[in-house]
């Protein structure tokens, strides 16, 4: 069981930065990776719609033989890991969240933008962490729709998206925001541009390193982090395994093989 893989899943390409942070902490696990990209964005889906969908990608990595899934999507798991830890109880399920509490530590200003999908912002799960972390500081959130769209696309800095990007970003910056979180796990991505589209004293704030390590504390809790060698990640696509083979490259630096997945 210890040799066993961790199966990741999200709407598309952007938990590959999530699957990046588990990769460097735990380079001896074996890898799964289901990219629901023919259900691409979550952001603007119901949430019934999405808890359907994070049922059948648990269902396909139990199958699988994961030993602990990770949801790497903010969308899925607002809508979904509720229903996911009832109906896998002894299954090790690691969600993931916007980044507010270390948010609210960091900023000096006082304000904090949060860029995420509009599923996201919109979650009973989203008002109960603003509720819970971010009393003492003013939050200033901004839905990105067709964002994600673009980096599914392979796009990290073409002129249509650095322009699409500005728009989002300029309301936070006109807030006074100096700590962003990114609350997309697509979002990562668009780091390089970020850095060049932002005043150097803004930080930028992501979940992905912190979900490894919940990842690595809830295997060694139960004694099933592997010994290794890991064997070659393994990736599904519900659209066209051509297209993720040839953007893979681009956001996964560690190959693997690419299938086609069909439920
Ligand atoms: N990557 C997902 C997230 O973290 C959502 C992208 C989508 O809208 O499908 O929220």
């Amino acid at each position: 069981m210890r040799e066993a893989p961790i199966g990741v899943f999200d709407s598309g390409v952007g938990g590959l930065s999530v699957l990046a942070e588990i990769h460097r902490l735990l380079p001896n696990e074996s890898l799964l990776y289901v990219a629901d990209c023919g259900n691409i964005p979550y952001g603007e889906k119901s949430p019934a719609f999405i808890r359907q969908r994070c049922a059948v990608m648990a269902d396909f990595l139990q199958a699988q033989g994961a030993k602990a899934m990770v949801v790497a999507c903010n969308t899925a798991t607002v809508a979904g890991v509720a229903d996911l830890r009832r109906d896998y109880p002894s299954w090790p399920i690691v969600g993931m969240e916007p980044a507010v509490k270390p948010a609210a530590a960091a900023t000096r200003s006082g304000v904090v933008g949060v860029l995420a999908t509009t599923g996201t912002l919109q979650s009973a799960k989203f008002a109960a962490l603003l509720d819970r972390f971010a009393t003492d500081v003013r939050v200033v959130t901004q839905p990105c729709p067709g964002l994600v769209e673009l980096i599914e696309a392979g796009d990290l800095q073409s002129p249509t998206l650095r322009q699409l990007l500005g728009s989002y970003l300029q309301p936070l910056l006109d807030a006074g925001c100096d700590t962003i979180i990114l609350g997309c796990t697509h979002y990562p991505f668009l780091k390089p541009i970020l850095a060049q589209m932002l005043p150097a004293d803004i930080s930028l704030i992501d979940t992905g390193a912190a979900v490894a390590r919940q990842t690595q504390r809830l295997l060694a809790e139960r004694q099933l982090l592997a010994d290794g060698p890991a064997r070659p990640a393994q990736f599904w696509t519900s659209a066209s395994p051509e297209h993720l083979r040839n953007i893979l490259p681009l956001l996964w630096h560690n190959g693997g093989v690419v299938q086609s997945f069909n439920q």
